[in-house]
């Protein structure tokens, strides 16, 4: 089965081509809009009020036809945009009215873990939940969703989904377009009955691939259109499809600014005429619209890309197939600002301070279903134990040569190490993460520390079918992690540590056979080698080895190897 496979992106250089500005794809029309039929963008005013009613609401999403049925947060669809500045307090309290129990989370948030929406604290039909935390964010762009046990994809598709801004001050003095100029764009890719009803109904292909849809949704709206002026503007990109990546550019290949990603801005403004943009992820861009000539148009797009067939099956709607996003129609005089040479300062965390290497690895099950280390989500099973406040490497490694999978963590902002061992990321990904892109056999690093709180969270593939699957994990963060703790060990030791010629490993058997290898911070392998079963000790000779920091891992547990002379 594994042969008949379509390869795709196998090596850095095709992820490098896919990542990079300047793609040779050509741009296909076939579903490309009848530009009569276009519906005035909905740009949401921010909320103001301090509860939510999650309920099934009639709304007018396509004018002229029957109401369409959603999951609505007060009445809005899809949720408020909620504006907040750091240090605020946010309190909310969500009730919920529908027949199913339901969940929010703060996609991006730092917060406690019982602020989490972590599935396990579902609000019951009829019952309601205060959510209540202080904003610890940078400035940036943000959004919350349902994350129901089973359900996240359902609920999401249907509508239960806003968008969040947090400011700062840093943000605020720094000369950038707001007001009418700064606008948020929360994407969706869904699919309609005959009556204009959302239609959520995956087959097993789809479970498998992801649930796509042949309409992009933009706040809500169908076909949208926006008015701008010839001015600079700032569009916030947030990616709420279920498993939809977009490939985003303008159809004229205009190019464009990205100032900020997940966690907010990047150091200096970022020039491209592409950016892709995986679910979950967001992104700011800076667009001029000067140039135009008053009544002239321009679409915003998702321009096509080879994206792989799943044991060459695509389903209705397939993954980098083009789509246009929104029409802009340009008319007047607007404010024209420069861009800022430098945004933000990002202290990049050097991975030579972490202390280990935590591995995932993402597969099929026979089953049919995707995993990660070889297990399914269990709400009530603790996958792995993070010592609080202690620097990790996290590496994540897609074994399936024919799947994207965006991952996402809860609970922290991240700093992206390598991709394939190539620590030379694209600029645009070198600020604060909390989700990226995983291509097909890729192997990424990422490298945080949890030093804000404590508790349970949730660690998953963002591609909302495999979620509800049961591509997921849950994590403590334990402030009281560390050698002697019965659910943290280090498994591995080393002696002597730091060591010159050879080192003396010791760790627990194992009935199978593990691979022992060393690598660098970037996963950069040096040594490798394989430990019988039912083996407790292996002596490495490491006087070929350059001195510096290296881990070592075996199976899935690892430890920090220091060699100098
Ligand atoms: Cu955007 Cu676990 O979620
Ligand atoms: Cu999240
Ligand atoms: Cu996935």
């Amino acid at each position: 089965m594994k042969s008949s496979r379509r390869t795709f992106l196998k090596n850095t250089a095709a992820v490098t081509a896919l990542l990079s500005a300047d793609s040779v794809l050509k741009p296909l029309n076939l579903f490309s809009r009848n530009t009569e039929t276009a519906n005035p963008l909905a740009i949401p005013s921010p909320f103001s009020g301090n509860s939510f009613t999650i309920e099934k609401k009639m709304n007018a999403v396509w004018p002229g036809a029957p109401l369409t049925e959603t999951f609505s947060l007060t009445g809005n669809y899809p949720g408020p945009l909620l504006k907040i500045k750091k240090g605020e307090m946010l309190s909310i309290n969500v009730k919920n009215t529908i027949a199913d129990e339901v969940t929010i989370h703060w996609h991006g948030m730092e917060l406690p873990s019982k602020m989490d929406g972590h599935p396990m604290d579902a609000i019951a039909p009829g019952g309601n939940f205060t959510y209540e935390y202080p904003i610890v964010n940078r400035a940036g762009t943000y959004f919350f969703h349902s994350h129901t046990h089973g359900k996240t994809a359902e609920q999401v598709f249907k509508g239960l989904a806003g968008m969040m801004i947090i400011e700062d001050d840093e943000e605020q003095a720094l000369d950038l377009p707001r007001g009418e100029y700064d606008i948020p764009l929360l994407l969706q890719d869904l699919r309609f009955d005959a009556n204009k009803q959302i239609d959520y109904n995956p087959t097993s292909l789809d479970r498998m691939v992801g649930y796509m849809g042949d309409t992009v949704m933009v706040n809500g709206t169908p076909n949208a259109f926006a008015n701008v002026k010839r001015g600079l503007y700032r569009l916030r990109l947030i990616n709420a499809s279920n498993s939809r990546v977009y490939r985003i550019s303008f159809k004229d290949k205009r190019k464009f600014h990205i100032i900020a990603s997940d966690g907010g801005l990047l150091t200096k403004p970022v020039e491209t005429d592409v950016l892709m943009l995986a679910t979950a992820e967001r992104y700011e861009i800076l667009v001029d619209f000067s140039a135009y000539a008053d009544g002239s148009s321009v679409m915003l797009r998702s321009e096509e890309f080879e994206a792989p067939t799943h044991m060459g099956m695509d389903p209705d709607f397939p993954q980098g197939m083009p789509m246009d996003i929104l029409r802009f129609d340009i008319n007047g005089e607007g404010v024209l600002k420069s861009i800022p040479q430098t945004l933000s300062q990002i202290e990049r965390i050097d991975p030579q301070t972490a202390k280990r290497v935590r591995t995932f690895e993402l597969d099929m099950a026979t089953s049919m279903v995707h995993t990660i280390n070889g297990v399914l989500y269990d709400m009530h099973r603790i996958d792995e134990t993070v010592p609080f406040g202690e620097t990790e490497i996290w590496e994540f490694k897609n074994t399936e040569d024919d799947m994207l999978h965006p991952m996402h963590i809860h609970g922290v902002q991240f700093q992206i190490v390598s991709r394939n061992g190539n620590a030379e990321i694209p600029a645009h990904e070198q600020g604060w993460k909390d989700t990226f892109l995983l291509y097909p056999s890729e192997t990424v690093r990422v490298i945080l520390k949890f030093d804000k709180y404590d508790g349970t969270y949730l660690m998953h593939c963002h591609n909302l079918e495999h979620e509800d699957d049961g591509m997921m994990i849950n994590f403590t963060v334990d402030k009281t992690a560390g050698v002697d703790h019965p659910h943290f060990k280090e498994n591995i030791s080393v002696h002597p540590n730091p060591c010159d010629q050879y080192a003396m490993l010791e760790f627990p058997a194992a009935h199978e056979e593990r691979e022992l290898r060393i690598t660098n911070s970037t996963g950069q392998i040096f040594f490798k080698k394989n430990i019988p079963a039912g083996s407790k000790s292996i002596q490495i000779l490491v006087w070929q080895i350059a001195s510096g920091p290296y881990f070592c891992t075996i199976g899935r547990e690892s430890t920090k190897l220091i060699i100098a002379r």
